[in-house]
């Protein structure tokens, strides 16, 4: 099967999209998954912009390394490349709805709808908690994701 290629999607790119490409990176790779993987912000103040420190510090003590990642913001392009584009709240959905080409090929999903349901809060301006409470919230809907891309080859 060809690899599943999804891109997450937040507003800054620089918290919740870059912490689940790698808390998604981690658990696919432990699932054996083959995907291709990228994130991405629909606004372009943090371009070429490593993650927050208090993301990657949180994402680090559960062993998410996102220390390579940087910044970039959504593109047209993206709506071709992608078979899935996971928005992290309702505002980044309008956005890339938006924005989307018509004949793009690209399905937009809410990234917990594989999880708790509702929205990625957003932890830019939040206590130290709102970093916890997002990477339990993308752990729990990669967890689902995953799920539901585990098809089986008939003949593999
Ligand atoms: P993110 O968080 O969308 O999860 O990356 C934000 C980061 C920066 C800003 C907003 C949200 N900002 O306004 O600079």
């Amino acid at each position: 099967m060809a690899p599943v290629r999804l891109l997450f999607v937040c507003l800054g790119n620089i918290c919740r999209s870059p912490a689940a490409e790698g808390v998604f990176a981690k658990k696919a790779k432990e699932a054996g998954l083959e995907i291709i993987i990228d994130s991405a912000g629909t606004g372009a103040w943090h371009v070429g912009h490593a993650p927050d420190e208090r993301m990657q510090k949180a994402a680090q003590g559960r062993g998410y390394d996102l220390s390579s990642l940087r910044a970039r913001q959504v593109d047209a392009g993206d709506f071709y490349v992608y078979d899935l584009i996971l928005a992290m709240d309702e505002s980044n959905m309008a956005d890339l709805k938006e924005m989307a080409p018509p004949d793009g090929t690209a399905k937009l999903a809410m990234m917990l709808s594989f999880g708790a349901g509702g929205e990625v809060p957003d932890p830019y301006y939040a206590s130290t908690d709102g970093f916890a409470h997002v990477l339990n919230l993308l752990e729990a809907a990669s967890d689902g994701l995953i799920t539901n891309l585990k098809f089986e080859a008939p003949h593999a």
